[in-house]
């Protein structure tokens, strides 16, 4: 017989705004891998480290956003929306339109036109929600979808909606109960400012309740070109081929403050070209394929060490937010490589491989 399936609303019921009678909307999200770096402490010159990878990309659409939509997406149902809307980079919107398929709701998705993976905007489509492609940034676009649920009476289903950090929590439940500590470390990418928060939200959660003698300090990373916490004041043009994160106005910059703060951590950010350093170390030295906006985890892990800022002996989780598969072209676009066809012939293919 098949063993029970444990949603991950059922599996930490008791710290969630659900009750019994509540109908969980779940595709199985949750209870992605802690993977331990075997190799990049090494390479990075800080062999003591204790790294580990939080594959958020194994989610079932591919991102940690479907922790928090499970609950948004079955409270949309319980309070009988009509519909629900996001804009979104890219992950909201896939996973709210999933959901919003397994749920039966109507699902509308505003993207920046210009600025979402390949892979992001197939699953919009593939999923069946309503796609619009704005002719603006990420900010413009939520800005204009506050104004039509409240004109047209759907459900915002981004991280305004207080049940999406409150499931996206759920991943520091994790990493406690597969480390059996907190770590000492969280190193997270920054962008609309909800995860931080989040994760900030379960450690703490866990450590009052005594679960964990400590909490790790929180250390944020926002893209170089798109980074308004860290420089203070709204960017309104922001830029960064780390597109999930091209965020110029975050929505829970308060929160997340007080997350870096509280915790003894610190946001700060790292350029296109630290991100993709640390994307390509993620795939050739660990096997780890994710979205180049996921690696500014790593990134700025390697700029606080480098800094001194975080010590090298330290115990360090870097939250890869988003998978890979979902942007194809970056990595052909930033490697060399030779893609030309080969004649079918021994002599031929030997050539080309050195032997
Ligand atoms: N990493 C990825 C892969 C993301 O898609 C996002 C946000 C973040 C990190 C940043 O998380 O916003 O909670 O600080 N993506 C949103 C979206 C904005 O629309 O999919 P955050």
């Amino acid at each position: 017989m098949a063993a029970e399936i444990v949603s991950l609303i059922d599996k930490y019921r008791e710290f969630l705004p659900v009750d019994l009678n509540t109908k969980i909307v779940s595709l199985g999200e949750g209870d992605t891998p802690l993977v331990k770096a075997t190799s990049l402490p090494a390479a990075l010159g800080f062999p003591k480290l204790n790294l580990y990878f939080k594959l958020e990309g194994l989610n079932p659409t591919g991102s940690f956003k479907d922790r928090g939509m499970t609950l948004a997406i079955t409270k949309a149902v319980e309070d009988k929306a009509t519909g629900v809307i996001c804009a979104s980079t890219g992950n909201t919107s896939a996973s709210a339109a999933a959901f919003s398929a397994k749920a039966g709701l109507a699902c509308f998705v505003l993207l920046p036109y210009g600025y979402v993976a390949l892979g992001k905007v197939a699953q919009a489509i593939h999923y069946g929600a309503k796609l619009i492609q704005v002719k603006g940034n990420f900010d413009r676009a939520l800005e204009l979808v506050k104004e039509i649920s409240a004109d047209c009476g759907v459900t915002i289903v981004n991280s305004l909606n207080p049940f999406r950090l409150e499931g996206q929590k759920t991943a520091a439940f994790e990493v406690v109960e597969e480390l059996g500590n907190a770590p000492d470390y969280l190193c997270i990418p920054v962008g609309n400012a909800g995860n931080i928060s989040a994760y900030r939200r379960g450690f703490k959660l866990f450590h009052e309740l005594g679960r964990t003698p400590s909490a790790p300090k929180m250390h944020g990373f926002e893209a170089a070109g798109s980074a308004p916490m860290v420089h203070g004041k709204i960017v309104e043009n922001p830029e960064t081929l780390a597109t999930a994160i091209r965020i110029g106005n975050p929505v829970s910059w308060k929160e997340a403050d007080l997350a870096a703060k509280e915790s003894g951590g610190k946001i700060d950010c790292v350029t296109d070209e630290e991100i993709l350093d640390a994307y390509k170390w993620l795939g050739a030295k660990e096997g780890v394929f994710c979205e180049p906006s996921s690696a500014a985890s790593l990134a700025g892990l390697i700029k606080h060490l480098k800094e001194g800022i975080i010590p090298g002996d330290a115990e360090v989780v870097c939250v890869l937010t988003g998978n890979g598969l979902k942007d194809p072209e970056t990595p052909q676009k930033i490697n060399a490589v030779n893609l030309d066809p080969v004649e079918a012939d021994l002599s031929a293919l030997k050539k080309v491989m050195g032997f």
